[in-house]
């Protein structure tokens, strides 16, 4: 098993998994667009040359992160995979100077709730109508 930096060959890889996973759809290019601004804070998780996990945000100002995607292939789950890519990305914002990360997620998703909470967030409010279905979404933030 290995954490690394996300590199344009992973792409077809992580949006497949993306579409599997995520709700919100996005178009192959924003990834690209994403990790532009912010190389490191794009991380994937590879298993016997499988990427199984990812994780993708950016730095929304100095000492402001921002967490975008986390995901877990669905076969791949609550083996600790999802603690581990957080961790990583935990120690990228921590190098670059962040003092907490945010995050959006949906009302709905309680295992991401539960994951979000158990990796030390706290809901700080919430977004009415947030996603593209109409869905509300929690905020949350991580102080470091
Ligand atoms: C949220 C997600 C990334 C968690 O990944 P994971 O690899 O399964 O997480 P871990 O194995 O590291 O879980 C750590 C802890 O989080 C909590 N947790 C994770 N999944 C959970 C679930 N389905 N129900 C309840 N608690 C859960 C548990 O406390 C777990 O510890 P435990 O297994 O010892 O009980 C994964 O479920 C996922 O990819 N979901 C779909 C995409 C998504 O919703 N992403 C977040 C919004 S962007």
């Amino acid at each position: 098993m290995r954490l690394r930096y996300f590199s344009v060959n992973d792409l077809p890889a992580v949006f497949d998994l993306a579409c599997n996973t995520l709700k919100e759809r996005y178009s192959p290019t924003l990834f690209l667009n994403l990790r532009s601004y912010w190389p490191e804070g794009f991380i994937v998780l590879e298993e016997m040359g499988k990427i199984r996990g990812f994780v993708l945000g950016v730095m929304s100002s100095r000492t402001q992160a921002r967490l975008l995607m986390l995901a877990v292939s669905e076969q791949a789950r609550r083996r600790g995979l999802g603690t581990l890519l957080f961790r990583e990305f935990h120690s990228e914002c921590a190098k670059r100077g962040a003092r907490y990360v945010t995050l959006e997620v949906r009302k709905s998703n309680l295992p991401a709730i539960v994951f979000y909470e158990r990796m030390g967030f706290q809901i700080v409010g919430d977004i009415r109508r947030y996603y593209s279905d109409g869905e509300d979404a929690f905020k949350m933030h991580l102080f470091f």
